[in-house]
C-alpha cells in the first residue's frame, strides 16, 4: 500500500471513530432562563423517567437542584411538598397516580459513602425514581446507570439563567439526546 493510501485509510478510520463518538455521546446542555423554567424543565424530564432511574444533581448552593426536583415531583405526580431537607436527609414522595414514587435525598451533610449506604436506598431504588442532591462523588456507587446533571449559573450574573449539563451513563440513557427538547 502506498503512503497516500495509508494516509487515506487513517483519515477514513478517524472519521468513523468521530462518528461513533457522536453516536454514543449522551451529553446534552440546556439553558434555563428562570426558576419557573427550571421547574417546567423538571416536569418535562419527568416524562422520560421510570422506576429504577437514578439522577445525581450537582451545583452550588442555590443553583436550582431542589427547584428542578420540584418539577420532577410535579411531573411524576407524587405527593409533595418537595422542600430542601433540613434534618431529613432522604424523603419518600409516594405516587398519587400509580407510578413510581420519588425518593429525594440531600447528601450535603453526609460524611461519606458509608453514611449514604446506611440510608438503604438500594431497597427502594428499583421501584422509585431516586434523586440525589450533592451526590457527586458519592451516589455513583448506587447504580451503574444514572443521569448526572450539573447546574451552573451563567457567566453573566446579571441574569437568573442557569445552564444544565446532562450526562447519561449507561445504555439506559443512550438516546437521551433524542428526547431532551432544547
Ligand atoms: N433559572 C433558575 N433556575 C433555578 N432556580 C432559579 C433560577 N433563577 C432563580 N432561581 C432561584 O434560585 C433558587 C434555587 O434554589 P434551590 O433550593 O432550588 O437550589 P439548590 O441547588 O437546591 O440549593 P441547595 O444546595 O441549598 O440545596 C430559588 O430561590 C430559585 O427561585
Ligand atoms: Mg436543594
Amino acid at each position: 500500500m502506498g503512503e497516500q493510501d495509508v494516509r487515506k485509510r487513517a483519515a477514513r478510520e478517524q472519521g468513523t471513530a468521530q462518528q461513533d463518538a457522536r453516536e454514543q455521546a449522551t451529553e446534552v446542555t440546556v439553558t434555563i432562563p428562570t426558576a419557573a423554567d427550571m421547574r417546567e424543565f423538571g416536569v418535562r424530564l419527568a416524562g422520560l423517567l421510570r422506576a429504577g432511574d437514578l439522577l445525581v444533581l450537582t451545583g452550588d448552593l442555590g443553583a436550582g437542584k431542589t427547584t428542578l426536583t420540584q418539577g420532577l415531583g410535579e411531573g411524576l405526580k407524587v405527593r409533595g411538598p418537595i422542600t430542601s431537607p433540613t434534618f431529613v436527609i432522604a424523603r419518600v414522595h409516594p405516587s398519587l397516580a400509580g407510578g413510581p414514587g420519588l425518593v429525594h435525598v440531600d447528601a450535603y451533610r453526609l460524611g461519606g459513602f458509608a453514611e449514604l449506604d446506611d440510608l438503604d436506598l438500594d431497597a427502594s431504588l428499583a421501584e422509585s425514581v431516586t434523586v440525589v442532591e450533592w451526590g457527586e462523588g458519592l451516589a455513583e456507587g448506587l447504580a451503574d446507570e444514572r443521569l448526572e446533571m450539573i447546574i451552573s449559573r451563567a457567566a453573566d450574573d446579571s441574569t437568573e439563567e442557569r445552564v444544565v449539563r446532562l450526562s447519561g451513563v449507561g445504555d439506559r440513557w443512550a438516546d437521551l439526546q433524542d428526547h431532551i427538547i432544547r
